[in-house]
């Protein structure tokens, strides 16, 4: 089988090209000028149509246990609506409960996900029992594919390690070569905070962002920094929000060290006053790193410019509305933490390309490429070349569209981005060769994901 995807606006990191694009079963087996190649199996045709790499999400979290419940999408429904939203890969998290093995944790995840993927996916791995078992687990877990560990600093009594846990995960990272990706919010000051606002009989859902200040953001990076430092293992922040963090990072990477950082759509576009709204509709805004003040933001922008926020994920944890978020009415620290996103992280992003914040290859290199290549991806992922994997994504860059619980494919009952009007559609989406989302809809299957054993962090080399 063979296609042909002719006059669109091929575009990588360097901005777009006319150009074409062959694929010949599942791979790309050609990118020409225009109008080189004439027939194939079927054609194509992207005029008009930007024509970019799979977005690639290396932060989501389906069927996750949390707060006594489990995030709402499934690996089925949850690939199946980011595949809509034109990412074709994404990178979950296994997590590991204390007093379990990383081995046995990550068959576990791969017997939810095995079969069920509507798009292709790889594990990261988190770590929250530090011991000697653990520690040379790690090691097979790399051999396995799964050479990135999530550590936290918040969490205490679930998560949580501290700093002497984290140096030794760090000392092992840096002795076989994995990547140590660490949720920077110092938990113990956090929690202290929180037990005095709930006992002063503060208990909405704005109290969870107002316990969580930035200020405690900035510290835990900081510290985690300065821990990878000590240790020589690279580090990549996740989910950062606040710009006292971003500093640290920036700080570091000027430095020369190997700290890398990813943020996500919520921040760039939501803040403290969604999580204030009232009759606990906040709840809907519950995730950590917390929404924050809008002047992160301008910030936060200028990171994705200067590569000091290198990718974009998500950190899609949904919760419904009316059965999950509910479980905190009456006290925030109940509040299930994460939100919907994994369907419009390429169109939130893209947003900021119509708005001249980021170019049009940083939109691609951000949601796509540098992902490919921080996970070990690249260049099977994460750019459109011979070669490599046809995960190719056909976007119309004028189509208008309103985001809405009433027609996204996520499995949760509301959408954090309710009424945001858009500029900018997924038109037709491939998956290693195979169209699974087409203007006549979804016509992938849930059996057509493979898991993706990755190689170590390619800009460590
Ligand atoms: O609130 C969030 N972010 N939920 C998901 C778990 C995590 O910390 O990434
Ligand atoms: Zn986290
Ligand atoms: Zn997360
Ligand atoms: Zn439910």
């Amino acid at each position: 089988m063979t296609t042909l995807i002719k006059g669109g606006q091929v575009v990588g990191v360097d901005g777009a090209k006319l150009q074409d694009v062959f694929v010949d079963g599942e791979k790309i087996a050609a990118v020409t000028s225009p109008g080189l190649l004439t027939t194939a199996d079927e054609v194509i045709d992207a005029t008009g149509k930007y024509v970019l790499p799979g977005g690639i999400d290396a932060h989501t979290h389906m069927e996750m246990p949390f707060g006594g419940t489990h995030s709402h999408d499934t690996f089925g429904t949850g690939t199946t609506a980011a595949a809509w939203g034109g990412t074709t890969t994404i990178i979950d998290f296994a997590v590991q409960a204390k007093g379990t093995s990383l081995l046995s944790t990550l068959d576990k995840w791969h017997e939810k996900a095995d079969g069920n993927c509507a798009i292709d996916y790889g594990f990261h791995m988190i770590v929250s029992d530090v011991n000697d078992a653990s520690l040379k687990e790690m090691e097979a877990c790399v051999t396995a594919g799964v050479g990135s560990f999530k550590m936290f600093m918040a969490y205490p009594g679930v998560f949580y390690s501290t700093d002497g846990e984290i140096l030794r995960a760090m000392a092992k990272a840096r002795e076989i070569g994995a990547t140590i990706m660490m949720h920077a919010e110092n938990g113990i000051a956090i929690d202290q905070l929180a037990a005095r606002a709930f006992e002063e009989g503060h208990t909405a859902p704005v109290q969870h962002g107002l316990t969580r200040p930035p200020e405690l953001e900035g510290e835990a990076t900081s510290r985690a920094i300065t821990l990878a430092k000590v240790t020589g293992a690279p580090l990549y922040i996740v989910h950062l929000s606040a710009s006292q963090a971003l500093a640290a990072v920036a700080e570091a990477r000027d430095g020369g060290q190997n700290v890398f950082a990813e943020t996500c759509p919520q921040y760039l576009y939501l803040s403290i006053e969604d999580l204030a709204k009232p009759d606990f509709e906040g709840a809907k805004y519950v995730a950590s790193p917390p929404l924050r003040d809008k002047s992160h933001q301008p910030d936060l922008w200028r990171g994705l410019r200067t590569n000091d926020l290198s990718v974009v994920s998500t950190d899609h944890c949904p919760f419904c509305f009316k059965d999950q978020k509910e479980l905190g009415r009456g006290d925030f620290r109940a509040i299930p933490n994460g939100i919907p996103g994994v369907e419009h992280r390429m169109d939130l992003l893209h947003q900021g390309v119509v708005a001249g914040e980021i170019s049009l290859g940083r939109w691609v290199e951000t949601c796509s490429t540098t992902p490919a290549k921080m996970f070990g991806l690249y260049p099977r992922k994460g750019v459109i070349a011979a070669g490599s994997d046809a995960d190719i994504v056909l976007y119309d860059p004028v189509a208008k569209q309103t985001l809405s619980a009433e027609t996204h494919h996520m499995n949760v009952d509301y959408s954090a981005y309710e009424g945001f009007e858009l500029t900018g559609k997924v038109h037709t989406v491939l998956s290693r060769g195979e169209v699974v989302v087409s203007p006549s809809g979804f016509g992938g299957s849930t059996t057509h994901g493979r898991f993706l054993s990755r190689d170590l962090n390619q800009y460590l080399s």
